[in-house]
């Protein structure tokens, strides 16, 4: 484990004295979170496997990536632990929690934020590609939530986020790892949230619609989402993804899922527990519940 801790001033704000577990947090949505709850008063612990997947088309993190976000949360005052690990690896993922605790006292709230996309038909899909997007974007979320249970079940207090999709809450074509990926972090964390509310302890979802990040802007959706092109643009893209929402937006940026986060994990938040809150332009005005 990498460690970078800095002392900074007292800490002020809503989570003053929380400390934030975050997986998937060198870069996109995962280092947004980190920055504000820094801002608010969090120390962090960030954790990203800062290596690309076989089956994954587009490149995942860098230690560069996460050796910035690490900087930003101490430009905050706050102290970060950040670790190169696999969400995939329960025994790293318990092992690096425990550190976390030995090293900033707690770990009171889980952003279960990394997740990879993969395409593939139903009919060519292999075996690797489909247990990559599941274990990475299913068991990867179970292992963090293992994780850090018992300290929270200890402390009688905890906030735990499961990152999904609106892909989580209906389907398309020719993402059915994804979609069943994350169809699965909604009925792991209700579960969650079960086990867990006599200890203090809530447990939801955040569905986003498309995000902003690498995962999105890539060849490999633009492609998708553009057959009809050989080499699509931003610009080309854009109104095939707005269609996917309900408002007339390509996509959101990663802050306005931070602040869906922050809300989660305030104190008016405490009796709001096995819920999915989808922050998706809309896009859940499709659904049927
Ligand atoms: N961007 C979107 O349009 C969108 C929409 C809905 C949901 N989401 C979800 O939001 C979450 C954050 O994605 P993002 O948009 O910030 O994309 P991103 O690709 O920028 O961030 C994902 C992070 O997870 C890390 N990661 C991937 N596999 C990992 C593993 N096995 N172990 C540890 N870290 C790993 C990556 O290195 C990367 O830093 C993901 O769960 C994603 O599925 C994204």
């Amino acid at each position: 484990m990498s460690e970078h801790a800095g002392s900074g001033p007292e800490a002020e704000g809503q989570f003053a004295g929380r400390v934030a577990v975050i997986t998937g947090g060198a870069r996109g949505q995962g280092r947004s979170h980190a920055v504000e709850l820094a801002r608010q008063g969090a120390d962090i612990a960030l954790v990203d496997r800062c290596a690309d997947l076989a089956t994954v088309t587009y490149p995942l993190a860098t230690p560069a990536d996460l050796a910035e976000t690490v900087r930003l949360v101490e430009a905050e005052g706050r102290r970060c632990v950040a670790a190169t690990a696999d969400v995939r690896d329960l025994d790293a993922m318990i092992g690096f929690v425990d550190d976390v605790v030995a090293e900033l006292g707690s770990a009171d709230i889980l952003i279960a934020n990394a997740g990879v996309s993969t395409l593939g038909s139903i009919f060519d899909m292999d075996a690797e590609q489909w247990s990559e997007t599941v274990d990475v974007n299913l068991t990867g979320v179970f292992n963090a939530m293992r994780s850090v249970a018992p300290h929270m079940k200890r402390n009688r207090w905890g906030r735990i986020i499961g990152i999904s999709s609106m892909m989580g809450r209906s389907a398309n074509p020719l993402i059915p790892a994804y979609c069943a990926s994350k169809w699965g972090v909604i009925g792991l964390t209700k579960s969650v949230a079960h086990e867990m509310a006599h200890s203090g302890v809530t447990a939801n979802v955040i569905a986003p619609g498309n995000v902003s990040t690498d995962m999105l802007h890539n060849d490999m959706l633009y492609r998708l989402m553009r057959p009809d092109l050989e080499s699509p643009t931003k610009d080309d893209v854009a109104g095939v993804m707005a269609t996917l929402h309900v408002q007339p937006v390509p996509w959101l940026e990663a802050d306005e899922i931070t602040a869906a986060v922050v809300f989660l994990c305030s104190q008016g938040a405490r009796h709001i527990t096995g819920s999915v809150i989808d922050v998706d332009a809309g896009a859940s005005a499709r659904f049927t519940a």
